[in-house]
C-alpha cells in the first residue's frame, strides 16, 4: 500500500504479468517490468512471470487425448489461478499474436473448469513500429474473450519502443507514462471491485437486515 492509500484492510489483489516474447531482451518484458513497479507502488502483489515459464510444444489432439498436458501449460493454468487477474505484454507478429502465446493458450483452454473464465486481464503491446504493435492485441482479444475472460476496455500499445526506455528501464515520456499508469489504475480499479465486492453486497444486506428479503438471498447466492 502507497502513502496515498486508505488502509480498508482488504486483502490487495494479485496480478500475474507476462511478456509474451520469448527473447530475453524483449521489449515488451520492458515494458512489463514497467508495469510491475506502477501496480506495486499502487498496492497491488506482481507474480511477474516470463514467457519461457509457459512456453508448449504444438498443441496436437491426439496428444491430448493420451492425457498428456504439457508443463507449461499446466504452470500458466496454476499461475492464473493464483492470482485475481492477469497482464499480456504481446509482440505483434504480421497484425496478430505471436503463434507460441496462441499456442499455449489453447493448451490452456482444454483444463476443466477452464482457468481463462472470469478472470480479469489487461492488454498491452510494445513495437519499434508507429502503432506500437496494437493491432496484435485485438487479435488476442479474441480467444480470451471467448473463453471468458474479462478484458479491461482500455489497451496500451507503446510505439517506438525500441527508442523509448531510458537505461534505468523506465519509459523516457512522462505523458507516456501518464498514460499507462492511469490505465493500469483503472484496471486495478476493475479487478478491487470484483474481488471485495461481494463481501461488500453481503455487509450491505445484513446492515440492512434484510435477510429474509429475496434480494438478500440473492446476495447469499452470488457471494
Ligand atoms: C514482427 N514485428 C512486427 N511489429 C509490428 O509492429 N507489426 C507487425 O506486424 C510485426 N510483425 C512481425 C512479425 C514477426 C515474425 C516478427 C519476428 C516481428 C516486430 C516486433 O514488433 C519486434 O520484433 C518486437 O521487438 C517483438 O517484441 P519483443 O520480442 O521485443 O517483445
Amino acid at each position: 500500500m502507497n502513502e496515498n492509500q486508505i488502509n480498508t484492510g482488504l486483502e490487495p489483489i494479485r496480478i500475474l504479468l507476462f511478456s509474451g516474447s520469448l527473447s530475453k531482451d524483449s521489449l515488451n518484458g520492458k515494458l512489463a517490468r514497467v508495469a510491475a513497479s506502477i501496480i506495486e507502488k499502487n498496492g497491488g502483489i506482481v507474480d511477474f512471470a516470463s514467457m519461457s515459464e509457459f512456453d508448449t510444444p504444438s498443441y496436437n489432439q491426439d496428444l491430448e487425448a493420451t492425457g498428456f498436458y504439457p508443463p507449461g501449460a499446466m504452470e500458466l493454468r496454476k499461475r492464473i489461478l493464483e492470482n485475481d487477474a492477469f497482464i499480456i505484454s504481446a509482440p505483434d507478429y504480421n497484425g496478430s499474436v505471436p503463434g507460441v502465446l496462441k499456442n499455449t493458450i489453447d493448451w490452456v483452454s482444454r483444463f476443466r473448469p477452464q482457468p481463462f473464465k472470469g478472470k480479469h486481464a489487461f492488454l498491452m503491446s510494445a513495437s519499434p513500429s508507429v502503432a506500437g504493435g496494437n493491432p496484435g492485441l485485438w487479435s488476442l482479444r479474441n480467444p480470451l474473450e471467448k473463453l471468458g475472460t474479462n478484458i479491461f476496455a482500455s489497451m496500451f500499445s507503446l510505439a517506438s519502443a525500441h527508442q523509448a526506455f531510458s537505461p534505468d528501464g523506465n519509459i523516457k515520456d512522462h505523458t507516456i507514462t501518464i498514460r499507462l499508469k492511469e490505465n493500469l489504475l483503472g484496471f486495478m480499479n476493475a479487478v478491487e471491485a470484483t474481488k471485495h465486492y461481494p463481501y461488500l453486497k453481503k455487509a450491505w444486506a445484513e446492515f440492512m437486515d434484510i435477510k429474509k428479503d429475496p434480494l438478500a438471498r440473492w446476495v447469499e447466492q452470488s457471494n
